[in-house]
């Protein structure tokens, strides 16, 4: 997760958004309890992780101030896709893509049939390739230097 965040944001965010950007990002341990949080493998070595949630909190990590941990109602609520990180020697392989169809299935599963996310600008191009749509910009300023996202949803 932290070279995902120091190295791969390099394209798109200086050096003080990107240190700004640890505090709205990160490994965020409800994820894991849910058992809603997927680990890709590549000879045994940690190639990427991401996961969903049917909770509340749009993202960020354990660190992040101002979440909530409210269930969601799939008749009413779109899911969350959470937390996507790459290890910087496994982009471009499709190990992104693998996580958000394991996390969709998942969701649908459970009966939700929308869902949303809150992406940085490295993540917005794989979540479009996926098929979700920005449809509102802001910027998350809490870490000190503002931090530019897009919210993106899609219909399972
Ligand atoms: C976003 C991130 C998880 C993408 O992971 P990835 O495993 O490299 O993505 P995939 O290989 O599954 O990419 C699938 C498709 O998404 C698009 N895509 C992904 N990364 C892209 C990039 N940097 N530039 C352009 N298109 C990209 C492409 O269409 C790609 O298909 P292709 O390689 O066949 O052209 C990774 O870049 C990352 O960890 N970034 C830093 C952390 C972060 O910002 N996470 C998102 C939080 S919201």
């Amino acid at each position: 997760m932290n070279l995902a965040i120091d190295e791969l944001q390099k394209m798109f965010l200086d050096e003080r958004q990107i240190e700004s950007s640890r505090l709205i990002m990160g490994l965020d341990t409800q994820l894991i309890d849910d058992g809603t949080y997927f680990v890709i493998e590549s000879d045994g070595k940690l190639a990427g992780c991401g996961g969903w949630s049917r909770r509340e909190t749009m993202y960020g990590g354990d660190q992040t101030p101002g979440r909530s941990p409210a269930l969601l109602d799939p008749a009413r609520d779109a899911a969350r896709i959470r937390a996507m990180y790459t290890h910087p020697e496994h982009t471009r392989k499709g190990v992104g893509r693998l996580i958000i169809e394991l996390c969709e299935a998942a969701a649908r599963a459970e009966g939700f049939t929308r869902m949303e996310l809150v992406a940085t600008l490295s993540g917005e191009p794989l979540y479009r390739a996926c098929g979700f749509e920005p449809y509102e910009s802001l910027v998350d300023n809490r870490g000190g230097a503002g931090v530019p996202l897009w919210r993106m949803r899609k219909n399972l």
